[in-house]
């Protein structure tokens, strides 16, 4: 169903089948960014640092660490973690990111970052002393300055304690993202996640006391066995603590992780188009604001620091540890990526042994049109919409004329467009996950198809 440059559709008959097709199926892919990871391959040749960095434009920073373990898999999840609680393993694998922060701050060091984020995995599984090293690491080798940057973590219920919620607080840290997915213990035992709603409480309670800015949480709809008025039941659970924000994702089972499709719909019906609707609904009678499908907030959730502006178009990624990502304008690159115990293992005892952090070796090149498709992603599946003329400043011609199928979107009412901006609809927003799949390019969709996952 995907249309070449050039192939704008302009009989109403085609605009509707078009449609149709897309909205058979909402849930093709999370574009949690452009290009999928599942599109990277070994770069060749390899890129030291020192080039890739050089004279990048990016106006600001996001500073990363990923800290890839947890108590356990859920049997959802297939991001990059291993279940490991032991802390010299922990001890070890931060060691390792301190040499690599080390070599790479010569090339990425004291940029302005006014973001820095902590995620996992369950970065909250380390001990405190250990969760205060990567503070130090950013602020004293790669020159962060907490008083300017957004700083966010990522924590799960049984990780929450005093000693690390103080460590997060003494360090400046502004929003906490804890991922509960549902107050239901059935609900959560069905995706293997033992979590007693007790213990969800405890450490929200605990959150509360030590009142950071923002308050993340994370809700899954769509799981075996929840019906529209238990998902609304867990939202209106993850309400009562007033989080200042929320995110609301669509369960997506995937390749190596326990939950399967079958048992997911064994029950019949896809109850996620519905569930979205109506926690919408609900969230925003309660004040939140829609800033993208998954993502509500209050918009009064502000941190008190006079804060670098962020979230911007042109932004450079500095991803830390493994299983980080880091973007400049024209390279994407990581370690590889896979979920299987066994690989998880073998990539996170790759990157613990190894002397030379300075090149990139995996990851994926930018060439124009990707550069631009990843502007347009971007954008778009925020509410905000592209802004037509920062387009043309960037790349010097206009995102329609380069791409008219998005008139596509236009003409099936999926997208708007007020004087220069062209963005989602409500319907649009509600469809991001086939909008976004559709607008993936031949090149980076054949990678993604042939990639193998282990
Ligand atoms: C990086 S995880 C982090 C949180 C933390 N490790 C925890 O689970 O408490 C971010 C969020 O992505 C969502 N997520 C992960 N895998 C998903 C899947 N297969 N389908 C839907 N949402 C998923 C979950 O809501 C999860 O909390
Ligand atoms: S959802 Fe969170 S706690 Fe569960 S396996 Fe994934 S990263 Fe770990």
């Amino acid at each position: 169903m995907t249309h070449s440059l050039g192939s704008a559709i302009t009989d109403e008959a085609a605009i509707g089948s078009w449609k149709e097709q897309l909205k058979l199926d909402p849930y093709r892919s999370y574009l949690y960014s452009y290009p999928h990871k599942t599109a990277y391959r070994e770069l060749d040749p390899v890129r030291p640092l020192a080039e890739l960095w050089h004279g990048e434009a990016a106006e600001t920073f996001f500073l990363y660490m990923h800290i890839p373990f947890c108590g356990a898999r859920c049997g959802f999840c297939n991001l990059f973690t291993l279940p490991d609680k032991r802390s010299d393993v922990h001890k070890q694998y931060v060691d390792a990111l301190e040499r690599q922060a080390v070599q790479w701050a010569p090339h990425v060091g004291r940029k302005p970052f006014a973001r820095f984020a902590i995620g996992g995995g369950t970065p909250t599984l380390l001990e405190a002393p250990l969760l205060d090293r990567l503070f130090r690491i950013a602020e004293d080798v790669m020159g962060l300055d907490p008083a300017q940057a957004s700083i966010s973590v990522e924590a799960s219920p049984e990780t929450v304690t005093p000693e690390r919620l103080y460590i997060l607080q003494k360090r400046r840290v502004d929003r906490v993202s804890m991922g509960i997915q549902s107050f239901v213990e059935a609900e959560a035992s069905a995706i293997y996640r033992p979590q007693k709603p007790l213990e969800v409480e405890r450490a929200l309670d605990l959150l509360k006391q030590y009142d950071f800015p923002v308050l993340n949480l994370d809700l899954i709809y769509g799981l075996p066995g929840q019906s529209v008025d238990s998902w609304l039941y867990s939202l209106q659970c993850a309400l009562s603590f007033e989080p200042e924000e929320i995110f609301i994702y669509p369960l997506y089972t995937r390749e190596h992780t326990i939950v399967k499709p079958e048992e997911v719909r064994s029950s019949g019906e896809d109850t996620r188009m519905a569930c979205y609707a109506a926690a919408r609904n609900h969230l925003l009678a309660r004040g939140y604001k829609q800033y993208s499908m998954r993502r509500f907030a209050r918009e009064n959730a502000a941190s008190g620091k006079s804060l670098l502006p962020y979230g911007c178009q042109e932004e450079g990624m500095v991803g830390l540890g493994c299983g980080a990502r880091s973007y400049t304008r024209s390279v994407h690159y990581a370690t590889r990526y896979g979920v299987s115990r066994q690989a998880t293992e073998s990539i996170i005892a790759d990157f613990v042994a190894a002397e030379r952090h300075d090149l990139a070796g995996y990851g994926f090149v930018l060439n124009e049109e990707e550069q631009k498709r990843r502007f347009i992603l971007k954008a778009i599946l925020h509410w905000e919409g592209l802004e037509l003329s920062a387009y043309t400043d960037r790349f010097g011609s206009g995102a329609l004329d380069d791409f008219p199928e998005l008139n596509l979107l236009l003409e099936s009412g999926m997208a708007e467009r007020p004087p220069g901006v062209l963005r989602l609809t409500e319907e649009g927003l509600a469809y991001s996950d086939a909008i976004g799949d559709w607008f993936i390019s031949a090149e980076v969709r054949k990678r993604m198809e042939g990639f193998v996952l282990r």
